[in-house]
């Protein structure tokens, strides 16, 4: 079915059966008039086309094929490195609807401004339409988008992180639904111009409308700000979604924990951006810990939607991790570097004279040369001198899930996997304790709700200041802040009202510093030893000490097996400091003034009776 727009042909394949997508696919090819259009198949041929192209423009190094087949190395425009919160927009009817952590404007005028920038945008350019399920293909809990680029470097990182090609026009049919998603980096070249490696714009915009259900973003070739399935559909639209639809759309990880009997529970973590996500859903258990497994379903977003039972099915939106390279080691994580060996395109890492690629932590040693991830000579006297790092803090790789040695076997069951318990857990260097279970559902929503954490390099700002994060969420709810905690708490009686148990809530920090500023808790394999306490206490088998903030395991209550670390350390990790606490609740005030517009009463109820115990 060949359309003609204005100045351009369509190409539609003819496997593409809806007239609506086709309409939208040519009326934005009329407004941004690329100079062609190519349907993405999502064929491995395809993927290595566009590479291989990309190879050519300067955009991507191909990395020595003997120490890492078929992979690929990126480097960004230096402005071009991380998400960008500020120009982020939510644009729905009424700015209370986007609420205070939100940036707002009204859509008619947001869309007069888009459509000035976006006019002409892909001219010198091809739009890649770029089909994807979030989530497997036909699962009751997944849904579809299309992406409209022009970045070639978007459509190939969509083919890792989403189950992306032609069989997505199969479910869509002729009326299947679809979240449009329109992406530029906002650079059109001119007749005979030569193209950089990294094209973007300084101007950035990257827009939702939650009424409507669609995405434009425009300035930017990186990350959560290009690959539009992940922060922009999978959390902001899908958070409405799932607001509308009465289900959870979370910043969460997912993994299966198995006993040595055999047991399994699958658990849903939120940490903010950087603190460990990937790590912790491919946790290797110490040895010493006989026999326990930990398997991944999904490192970064989950789907959580009530089964008829009323029990929470979870499913993990994405088929490909995009995380963070800086501190991943055989020892931080070496399921994630055995996932690394080959098929994987690095972003703002460095390379090694002999075509491999080295960030910072990968060795204690760095090579002797490196070219850093701005193109520039890098040596670790040039480091010290400078203090340039070898690679972006916020460098990526991106990887296909099934790369994964513990890929759970579960992660591409459409059907889902059900959660036992949610785990929140912030960067904190002081004040929280290791881990609190909550007494009940509105205690854990409490807990959620006000968690705090030391920012990282995933996003543009100051980094080490502590923000408040709820749920981890706070750059991705697409709606109001407040609703969104209603919405938790309204899951919460649902499921209280149903057959099914409602899944335990837990308040992690794996962070606290001594005196020195050192961390005290080993972390990493080590978190197993939290996790099996949680596990065990699902099942009713393990002990919990109430305390001013919830429930919490004393030393022995945990195994140490395998593990010198002293009760008083231990006491170090989960003392809780009432002036400390009196700080921190000042702090949650605060919070809750700014989020007064439609805050749950239960929750302030919570909180003085917080208050309460501490004044005691
Ligand atoms: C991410 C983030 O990229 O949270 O996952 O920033
Ligand atoms: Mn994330």
């Amino acid at each position: 079915m060949n359309q003609a727009t204005s100045h351009i042909a369509l190409n539609t394949p003819s496997y593409v059966k809806q007239q609506k997508l086709i309409n939208w696919v040519a009326e934005i090819a009329a407004l941004t008039k690329p100079d062609h259009i190519h349907w993405c198949d999502g064929s491995q041929q395809e993927y290595d086309t566009l590479c291989a192209q990309m190879v050519a423009a300067g955009t991507m190094k191909k990395l020595n094929p003997a120490k890492r087949p078929n992979s690929f190395l990126a480097c960004s425009d230096p402005s071009d490195v991380a998400r960008v919160e500020d120009r982020t927009f939510i644009c729905c009817a009424r700015k209370e609807q986007a609420g205070p952590t939100n940036n707002w404007m009204d859509p008619a005028e947001m869309r007069t401004r888009l459509n000035g920038l976006f006019d002409g945008c892909m001219k010198g350019r091809t739009m890649y339409v770029v089909p994807f399920s979030m989530g497997p293909i036909g699962s009751p809990i997944a849904h579809i988008g299309v992406e409209l680029s022009d970045s070639a470097y978007v459509a190939v990182n969509m083919k890792i992180m989403t189950r992306m090609g032609k069989a997505v026009f199969d479910v869509l049919g002729t009326d299947g639904e679809f979240v449009p998603c329109v992406h530029t980096v906002g650079a059109p070249l001119t007749a005979g111009q030569k193209d950089v490696a990294w094209p973007c714009n300084e101007t950035k915009y990257i827009v939702h409308y939650p009424e409507t259900r669609e995405i434009w973003s425009f300035g930017s070739g990186y990350g959560g700000n290009a690959l539009l399935g992940k922060k922009c559909f999978a959390l902001r639209i899908a958070s409405n979604m799932g607001r509308d639809q009465g289900w959870l759309a979370e910043h969460m990880l997912i993994l299966g924990v198995e006993s040595p009997q055999g047991k399994k529970h699958y658990v849903a973590a939120a940490f903010p951006s950087a603190c460990g996500k990937t790590n912790f859903a491919m946790l290797i258990p110490p040895a010493s810990l006989n026999g326990w497994k930990v398997t991944t379903i999904g490192d970064d977003i989950a789907w959580i939607k009530p089964g008829a039972n009323g029990r929470l099915y979870a499913i993990n939106p994405e088929a490909g991790y995009f995380g963070v390279a800086p501190g991943t080691n055989t020892l931080t994580n070496s399921n994630c570097m055995a996932s690394l060996n080959a098929n994987t395109i690095f972003t703002n890492v460095a390379l090694t004279d002999d075509g491999d690629v080295w960030w910072e932590g990968l060795s204690k040693q760095p090579p002797a040369h490196l070219i850093d991830w701005q193109g520039k000579d890098w040596t670790p006297d040039i480091g010290k001198e400078t203090g340039r790092k070898a690679a972006h803090p916020n460098a990526r790789f991106t990887v296909p899930a099934t790369q994964n040695p513990v890929i759970d076997s579960a992660w591409d069951d459409p059907a889902g996997v059900p959660i036992s318990a949610f785990i929140f857990g912030g960067r904190r260097s002081t004040t929280v304790p290791l881990v609190t279970e909550a007494r009940n559902w509105v205690e854990g929503v409490y807990m959620a709700a006000t968690m705090g954490s030391e920012t990282t390099a995933a996003i543009v700002g100051q980094e080490g200041v502590v923000r408040r994060d709820p749920f981890a969420m706070l750059p991705f709810v697409g709606y109001n802040m407040s609703d969104y905690f209603q919405h938790w708490l309204d899951i919460g009686k649902k499921i209280a009202a149903s057959p099914a148990e409602l899944p335990k809530i837990y308040c992690v920090n794996w962070f606290r510093t001594n005196d020195e500023g050192k961390f005290v808790w080993p972390g990493y394999s080590d978190n197993m030893r939290v996790l099996k306490w949680m596990v065990e206490r699902v099942e009713g088998k393990a002990a919990g000490t109430e305390n001013i903030l919830g429930l919490t395991p004393k030393f022995n209550d945990l195994s140490w097996d395998g593990l010198e670390f002293t009760q008083q350390q231990f006491d170090t990790i989960t003392s809780i400091d009432p002036s400390a606490w009196k700080a921190e609740l000042t702090l949650h005030t605060e919070l809750f003034d700014k989020l007064e517009y439609h805050l749950p009463s239960e929750l302030k109820t919570t909180k003085a009776q917080l208050e309460k115990r501490l004044s005691v």
